[in-house]
């Protein structure tokens, strides 16, 4: 029978105090930290669940709601949101806690699509998803549309590069902040 798990059997959170070393020129955390961590997270979480190594295919748009400030203590959760045949799409909440105050900011959410591996570099399939809650559901339903959205968006993105014409965008531009001074 063909191999299912649930989505509490990998659910994996990750928490780290930022540290100064973290910081940018203003005072606030890079982005790139929370986005390493952000990959790291989803690695653990997708490996458990296809119980082999996993990379990285996709990231999804990282929106940053809000900046995390130096002291503040970080904790990505993230879970299976969806399977298909090799790949998972793993969804992860950030959220920073002030841990004097212990108010609790929500700084970003985002989806990375991870492709399991076997020891000779090919894909492996993962097991199925056992959907227990209707939240579990939901996930499962919007990631399957956002899968949906991004084939359509490639195809237009082939279709708009094949047909590009020089004077038609001149034209668009002509509303844009910009100024075309060729110097050929
Ligand atoms: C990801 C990778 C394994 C896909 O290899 P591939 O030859 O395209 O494999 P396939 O076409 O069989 O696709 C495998 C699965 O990945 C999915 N996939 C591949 N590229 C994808 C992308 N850019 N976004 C979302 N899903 C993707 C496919 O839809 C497929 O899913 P399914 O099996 O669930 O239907 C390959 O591109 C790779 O090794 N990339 C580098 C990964 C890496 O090094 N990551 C770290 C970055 S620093």
């Amino acid at each position: 029978m063909e191999d299912f798990k649930t989505v509490a059997a990998s659910q994996t959170t990750l928490t780290e105090l930022m540290i100064p070393a973290y910081s940018n020129f203003g005072g606030k955390i890079h982005g790139g930290i929370i986005m390493g961590l952000m990959d790291k997270v989803a690695y653990a979480c997708a490996a458990k669940h296809a119980g082999a190594y996993c990379v990285t295919a996709s990231v999804d748009t990282i929106d940053f709601l809000a900046p995390v400030e130096v002291g503040e203590l970080v904790s990505l959760m993230a879970s299976v949101n969806y399977v298909g045949k090799t790949s998972l799409v793993i969804g992860i909440k950030v959220i920073s806690e002030n841990v004097t105050t212990q108010h609790v900011k929500h700084t970003n959410t985002s989806y990375l699509t991870m492709v399991a591996m076997d020891e000779h570099r090919n894909t492996l399939p993962v097991p199925g998803l056992i959907l227990q809650t209707d939240e579990e559901v939901r996930r499962f339903y919007q990631a399957y549309h956002r899968k949906e959205l991004k084939k359509y968006y490639k195809t237009e993105e082939k279709r708009m590069k094949s047909v590009y014409e020089i004077a038609e965008s001149e034209e668009l531009l002509k509303n844009e902040r910009c100024i075309i001074q060729r110097k050929s």
